[in-house]
């Protein structure tokens, strides 16, 4: 059993995944109460990728994202460094990739859009992750991202701090094949930039136009924002 700790070494954080990939899906469907799937309908109506569009869906996991945002017939690739969550989604008809985030194998503006659905919370470098995808996608392309958050109203805020996030905690640590991996999810979690800052580390990346959609009171949030076309 192993869990990654608040440095995110790559190493240690793909290994931790590859430990709870079996179970993951159904783990995760149970700690959230289901609400992963309207966060995953969610992110798939704000990225608003069309047919004939290629959209990279990265840390994409099982590809359970990717399947969601391929909807409407967008090309759409599930790209993760676990290979052990790569293998638990491999029934699901869409193509995967073994990639690292902060090393992407792909070509310059190759994409129209890239998406990172509960991912971006655990690469090693935040901003040097937002630079190398802003590489991949078009001059105009979209970066939407799906991420927990703070709930801006004060009495949610400290519900969800005092007794959601260790509900969650306790329910992902029986759900799981790895109850460690559910003490980073926790610590993650809590150390995680808000809405407002989270938009500044994108905008400090290079990118424009940042905006974010507040779901479940701001539980997660979407960002959304828009790589310059000069
Ligand atoms: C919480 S899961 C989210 C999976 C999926 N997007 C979903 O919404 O269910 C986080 C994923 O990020 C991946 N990940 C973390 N760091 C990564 C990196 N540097 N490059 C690629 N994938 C990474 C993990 O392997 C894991 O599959």
């Amino acid at each position: 059993m192993s869990r990654a700790s608040l440095d995110k070494d790559p190493r240690d954080v793909a290994a931790m995944f590859d430990d709870v990939a079996s179970g993951y899906d159904r783990a995760n469907s149970v700690m959230t109460f289901g609400f992963d799937r309207r966060w995953r309908i969610t992110t798939g109506r704000v990225l608003n990728a069309q047919r004939g569009e290629r959209v990279l869906d990265l840390a994409a996991g099982t590809g359970v994202s990717t399947v969601e945002f391929s909807q409407a017939g967008a090309w759409c690739v599930a790209a993760d460094f676990s290979l052990g969550m790569l293998r638990s989604g491999k029934r699901r008809q869409v193509p995967m990739v073994a990639a690292d985030a902060l090393r992407l194998p792909f070509a310059d503006e190759s994409f129209d859009a890239v998406t990172i659905a509960f991912g971006l919370r655990n690469f090693v470098d935040t901003k040097a992750a937002l630079t190398e995808i802003a590489r991949v996608v078009k001059p105009g392309g979209r970066l939407v991202v799906c991420e927990v958050s703070t709930p801006p109203f004060a009495p949610i805020r400290l519900v969800h701090e005092k007794v959601l996030m260790r509900a969650l905690t306790w329910l992902g640590k029986r759900q799981s094949s790895n109850p460690e991996a559910y003490s980073y999810l926790a610590e993650s979690m809590a150390a995680w930039p808000d809405q407002h800052q989270l938009g500044e580390i994108i905008a400090a990346a290079g990118w424009e136009d940042v905006e974010w959609l507040n779901l479940t009171f701001g539980v997660v949030a979407v960002h959304r924002a828009t790589k310059p076309t000069r």
